[in-house]
């Protein structure tokens, strides 16, 4: 007991203490952070749900069914996960319009929030194929000459060698990639939509399939429109050669002045 506030009269102790009292707060902070987080985001994930239900039962329940359960006038939606809501609703072919051979693509009528909103609600009926991250189609970096091996024996026969599409059979066709967003091909290839065959992750790694995307993107010409072939890097060796010009001429003439005036001046003394 002495020696207790012999301690605590030391001129240290109330340090210790606040240092004590901090690893304490943040001892909590570490325990309790983490699970309100968590809650957090299973409340925002439950609204959403919540929300994508009643824009569901308004827009697609007539031809899905008011479970997802499917209709005469459109499939079961069980199970196709938010992957092929987001390729679907984000590319404007879903909700369909009119019957036809091929429920064809079309200015989007809901906005990418509402289409999340959907897809959460599609999927909480079915576990299918999830929504792709940005690193999982952004083909920065992937193997442009990998994906166009790849593109010519698992998509050519269809799409044509560069992508540009073409017919099937009984009045479907397979459409032009140009213009496509890296994550809707993404999409296309997990989904697999209408006559088109899926290429899941077991067929076909993450990694292949941003081979892929990095290819089409390489012959569609992402900004600058290229007339068949590669594009020669756009602008790049113009402007390298104007700058070779400007300044390497830039440089000569200037040697060449120096040195006519330095003779000019050696004849004059
Ligand atoms: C007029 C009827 C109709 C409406 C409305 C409609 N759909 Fe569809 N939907 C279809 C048909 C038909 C197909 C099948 C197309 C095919 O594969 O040929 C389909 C296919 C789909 C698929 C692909 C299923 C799969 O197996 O990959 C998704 C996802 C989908 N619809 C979502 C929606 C959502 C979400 C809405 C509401 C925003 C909606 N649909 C509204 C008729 C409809
Ligand atoms: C058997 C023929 C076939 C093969 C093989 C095929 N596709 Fe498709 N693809 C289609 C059809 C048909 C559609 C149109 C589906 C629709 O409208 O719902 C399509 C649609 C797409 C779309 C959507 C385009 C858009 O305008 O929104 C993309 C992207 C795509 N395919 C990429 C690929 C890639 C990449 C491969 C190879 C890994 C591939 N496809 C292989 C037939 C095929």
């Amino acid at each position: 007991m002495k020696k207790l506030s012999a301690r605590r009269r030391h001129p240290l102790a109330a340090v210790v203490v606040l240092l004590l009292a901090l690893a304490a707060t943040g001892g909590l902070y570490a325990a309790f952070a983490p699970a309100d987080k968590a809650q957090a985001e299973e409340t925002a994930q439950s609204l959403a749900i919540e929300e994508g239900k009643k824009l569901y039962t308004v827009g697609c329940a007539s031809c899905h069914g008011t479970g997802g359960q499917g209709t005469t006038d459109g499939p079961s939606l069980v199970g196709v996960g938010s992957a092929a809501v987001d390729f679907q609703v984000g590319t404007g072919r879903m909700p369909a319009m009119q019957p036809g051979a091929q429920v064809p693509k079309k200015p989007k009528v809901y906005s990418q929030a509402e289409i999340d909103q959907l897809a959460a609600y599609v999927a909480s009926l079915g576990a299918g194929p999830i929504t792709p991250t940005k690193e999982q189609y952004d083909p920065a970096g992937a193997d442009i000459a990998k994906g166009g091996e790849l593109f010519r024996t698992n998509c050519a026969q269809c799409h044509n060698f560069t992508g540009e599409g073409g017919a099937l059979t009984n009045g479907k066709f397979a459409p032009s990639l140009e213009g496509v967003s890296s994550k809707h091909i993404y999409e296309a290839m997990q989904t697999g939509p209408q006559n088109m065959p899926s290429f899941p992750d077991a067929t076909m790694p993450e990694q292949e399939k941003r081979d892929i995307i990095a290819y089409i993107e390489a012959v569609n010409g992402d900004e600058t429109p290229t007339p068949g072939g590669f594009g020669l890097g756009g602008l790049g060796p113009v402007s390298e050669g104007l700058f070779g010009w400007i300044f390497g001429l830039g440089s000569l003439v200037a040697v060449a002045v120096w040195v006519a005036a330095h003779t000019a001046k050696a004849k004059k003394s």
